[in-house]
């Protein structure tokens, strides 16, 4: 993981007008879906993604392959600037990006066989596999996302949820991407096949030399595949950090509510942890008008007036190599 990051995102904003007049000065509203968001990806790497809905995480992923335009900011890719790519280039860079989205029944044609949407693009990209190994080479593919290849004629109806997504998977690989972008791959799935699904895509990232954006909106979901996770809120990525930074040490403190939000009652949670746990008061608010400064300030224990007039910038602020966007990050206090 030396050298250039494969991937470098810098400063992204995707406003999105929507034609609504707002009180006061500025003319028409937009959605602030992403508001300024940095990260690197390197080779070989998973960067977990995580937020709640509507906080900008699939704005951010259709922006890198340019299936939004970005308001500003840059990004590159092996050095390339992809906002400034000709039509000719970006095609190819959406060979070399790949994205998985959450629902594998709306990706994938009902009316195509396992085979044909496997095949599809060797079909468009004539130079990559030719005519006579394409069903072989479709019938190993299937085989390497757990799939038994016998099945290369059936239809997506003919799977259940999680091999459906393996199909997604499969056909993600097939014009061999250096970064599969995974959102919420797994969020529509049963619990018991969402770890299956992830697993599949750790085995298969050596093999491929992958590198993984995986999206979720859950922080359990992405922690054993993550090298490092970034939480987003509100259109900002609010803190970046590897497995230990974020679960054990997270300095921010939307990260430090979300993970003490217990989702299943705990009949042995101790009354102390009961008592420091962290309870967010009221809603996200709109990305039309999202909060002057730091954006999860309404909703912050810790924020005074500074806060409302001084956007926290995602620094590393103790020098651990774990960025916080808060000007009181801290660690908690070690729960009893
Ligand atoms: N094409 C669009 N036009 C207007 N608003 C949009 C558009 N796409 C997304 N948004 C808004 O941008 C915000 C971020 O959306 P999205 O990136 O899909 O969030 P996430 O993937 O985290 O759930 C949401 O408020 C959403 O309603
Ligand atoms: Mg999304």
């Amino acid at each position: 993981m030396t050298g250039e990051p494969l991937l470098k995102v810098d400063g992204l904003i995707k406003h999105f007008p929507i034609g609504r007049k707002v009180i006061g000065p500025g003319g028409l509203a937009t959605v602030k879906a992403v508001d300024g968001v940095s990260f690197e990806l390197a080779r070989g790497e998973t960067l977990g993604i995580v937020g709640e809905s509507g906080c900008g995480k699939s704005t951010v992923a259709k922006t890198l392959v340019r299936l939004e335009e970005p308001t500003s900011g840059t990004a590159t890719f092996e050095g390339e600037d992809i906002f400034a790519m000709s039509a000719r280039r970006l095609r190819k860079l959406r060979r070399e990006v790949q994205i998985i989205f959450q629902d594998p029944y709306g990706s994938l044609n009902p009316r195509m066989t396992v085979g044909d949407i496997i095949t599809e693009a060797w079909e468009i990209h004539k130079d990559t596999v030719p005519r006579r190994q394409r069903k072989t080479q479709a019938q190993e593919l299937l085989e390497r996302v757990g799939l038994d290849p016998g099945m290369i004629n059936r239809y997506p109806h003919q799977f259940s949820g999680g091999q459906r997504q393996r199909i997604g998977i499969a056909r993600a690989l097939t014009l061999r991407p250096k970064i599969i972008i995974c959102d919420e791959p797994v969020s529509a799935l049963d619990v018991s096949v969402q770890a299956q699904v992830v697993n599949l895509l750790e085995e298969i990232q050596d093999d491929f030399g992958l590198s993984y954006i995986f999206i979720a909106h859950d922080l359990s979901v992405v922690r054993h595949i993550s090298d490092r996770v970034g939480v987003m809120y509100l259109g900002r990525i609010v803190e970046l950090g590897n497995e230990q930074q974020i679960y054990e040490e997270a300095t921010h403190p939307y990260t430090q509510a979300l993970l003490s939000a217990v989702p299943i009652p705990d009949p042995d949670e101790s009354a102390v942890a009961k008592a420091n746990r962290i309870v967010l008061e009221g809603d996200v608010p709109s990305p039309i008008d999202p909060p002057s400064g730091c954006h999860f300030r309404t909703r912050c224990w810790k924020a005074d007036s500074r806060c409302a007039e001084e956007d926290p910038e995602l620094i590393d602020r103790f020098a651990h190599g774990h960025p916080s966007a808060c000007h009181y990050a801290a660690m908690r206090d070690p729960v009893a």
